[in-house]
């Protein structure tokens, strides 16, 4: 399921102007779950080509490093550091086998845990995050949200729509979702509960785990309007979740 990035590189470069992916609703709780980076190393893992990755470096932080397993994301990552460089290196690699690159204050992964094949492949990826970090370092992951309702609201209009979800998801169910770009694409991936999503976490050896759903940012409520948002803020696609080491 991950090689799939590697078919719609360029297309993914158009996900991030929908209103979902803005900095008023992902950026915002990210950043919100996260606390400043100004001084601090990070590893973003399943970085693609760098959105999140050159922000963390804008925003102040140290050492930034990006890993992804698309060798085109990464392509395409390493083509905007040449164009405009900020001193970000690019590892392809999975997260379950990556080698250590350091220890980092800060590891992130913006949708990165529905991609894990198996709860054994959740686990080795969890194992290898927390052996990159430095004691008392965090992980902020924004990923697929395990208590997304079908009878929920799933509208077109924040840019993606999960397509036939079922109703009970099992465990390891391929998800696919729509995102409705200029040239539209479906991505799949797994379900994993927030049992499985905890279990693997706690194993790999982190605690205190917060979990936020999103939330939209003042400037983009005065941009959207509250009404708009609603439906999302009911039953949004994706959440954020803290892990300490
Ligand atoms: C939706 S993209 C998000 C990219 C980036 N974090 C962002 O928000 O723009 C998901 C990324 O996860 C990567 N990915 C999926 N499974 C992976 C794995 N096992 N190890 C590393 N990267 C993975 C994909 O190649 C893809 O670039």
């Amino acid at each position: 399921m991950s090689a799939q990035y590697d078919q719609i590189g360029d297309k993914v470069a158009n996900w991030d102007v929908l209103p979902v992916r803005s900095e008023y609703m992902e950026g915002y709780t990210l950043f919100k779950a996260l606390g400043t980076v100004k001084g601090k190393s990070v590893l973003d893992v399943a970085c693609g080509d760098g959105l999140y990755t050159r922000q963390f470096k804008e925003r102040g932080a140290t050492r930034v490093v990006g890993v992804d397993i698309s060798e085109e994301m990464i392509r395409n990552a390493r083509r905007q550091e040449e164009a405009q460089p900020l001193g970000l290196a690019y590892h392809v690699s999975d997260v379950a086998d990556m080698p250590l690159l350091g220890a980092f204050d800060i590891v992130t992964a913006v949708y990165l845990l529905h991609y894990a094949s198996s709860p054994e492949h959740m686990l080795r990826m969890c194992r290898n995050i927390h052996a990159q970090l430095k004691p008392g370092g965090s992980f902020v992951t924004y990923a697929f949200n395990p208590e997304f309702s079908a009878k929920g609201p799933n509208s077109t209009r924040y840019g993606i729509t999960m397509l036939d979800f079922p109703e009970v998801p099992r465990e390891g169910q391929t998800i696919s979702a729509e995102l409705h770009t200029k040239s539209p694409f479906t991505i799949h991936f797994s379900y994993w509960s927030r049992s499985t999503h905890e279990q693997a976490l706690r194993a790999a050896g982190f605690h205190t785990l917060t979990w936020s759903r999103p939330e939209c940012s003042p400037e983009g409520l005065t941009k959207y309007g509250h009404a708009f948002w609603r439906d999302y803020i009911d039953n949004p696609h994706a959440v954020a979740l803290r892990c300490e080491r």
